[in-house]
């Protein structure tokens, strides 16, 4: 049994959409939340600058007797998880757009992907890309401009929803039955994605897939916590806390930490 802290961390507040499914798998498990608002977004960042930024998200972490880090957003882990996990003797849970299920499924043979641009142009994406989904037409489009949206605040605006209308347009004239959703701040859209979208066209993203991938290695390196308290998680941001107090539903207690 180890109560030491998983270690979650995202360019800002879209994690705690990955936090609420490792909650709700492993609800005796401690955990850490760091988001860097400062920092958001790192969709237009460069390589180089993901992986430092990663650094100093993991070394916080590490600092902290985490156990084991999520990194709770697919730009830092298709950019900076090869380089984490070759620095760092711990586990790394990363995120991928969940392109594998889609073209798997897929009957129109044709699957919107909506992730930012730092995850479309990465190597890891084209890699994953090309096993699974070459035999299927896949429209790429960035979100540019979504995570600035949701950091801010205005997830529900007139903003979001032109921006939203004009990305899954192509999609949309291309016939497609699913939509990956590559970004973890993504997940929030839903109830926009919903009244955007027609019936038939199911949206997928990844964050229960990764809590199971979390459960499956704390197991596998005999990490779980299987005490009977009640679990301590923590939030903090080097933004403000009211958007993720808000994205919480309020319940929890979030503080401000320069780092
Ligand atoms: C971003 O910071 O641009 C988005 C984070 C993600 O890719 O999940």
């Amino acid at each position: 049994m180890n109560s030491n802290p998983i270690g979650i961390f995202d360019s800002g507040v879209g994690g705690t959409s990955i936090w609420k499914e490792i909650h709700a798998l492993l609800p005796q498990e401690n955990t850490l939340y760091l988001a860097d608002s400062a920092n958001a977004p790192y969709g237009p960042k460069g390589k180089d600058a993901i992986i430092d930024l990663s650094i100093k998200n993991t070394e916080y972490l590490i600092n902290k007797n985490c156990k084991l880090i999520v990194v709770a957003c697919n730009t830092a882990t298709t950019n900076a998880i090869d380089f984490l996990r070759n620095t760092y003797q711990m586990p790394f849970i990363g995120i991928e757009p969940a392109i594998k299920p889609a073209a798997l499924q897929t009957q129109t043979h044709a699957v919107g992907i909506l992730a930012t641009r730092g995850t479309l142009t990465s190597a890891l994406f084209s890699k994953t890309s090309g096993l699974f989904a070459s035999n299927i037409k896949v429209i790429e489009q960035h979100g540019d401009g979504i995570v600035e949206l949701i950091e801010a605040g205005k997830l529900f605006s007139e903003e979001m929803r032109s921006l939203l209308e004009v990305y899954l347009k192509p999609m949309l004239d291309a016939n497609i039955d699913y939509l990956v959703l590559g970004c973890t701040h993504y997940p929030y859209l839903m109830p926009l994605l919903l009244e955007l979208l027609p019936n038939h066209v199911k949206i997928i993203d990844s964050g229960e897939a990764v809590a199971r991938q979390t459960k499956a290695i704390l197991e596998k390196h005999d990490l779980l916590n299987s005490g009977f308290t009640k679990s301590k998680n923590e939030f903090f941001t080097n933004g403000d806390p009211k958007v993720m107090q808000s994205l919480l539903g309020g319940k929890f207690k979030v503080d401000y930490l320069a780092f």
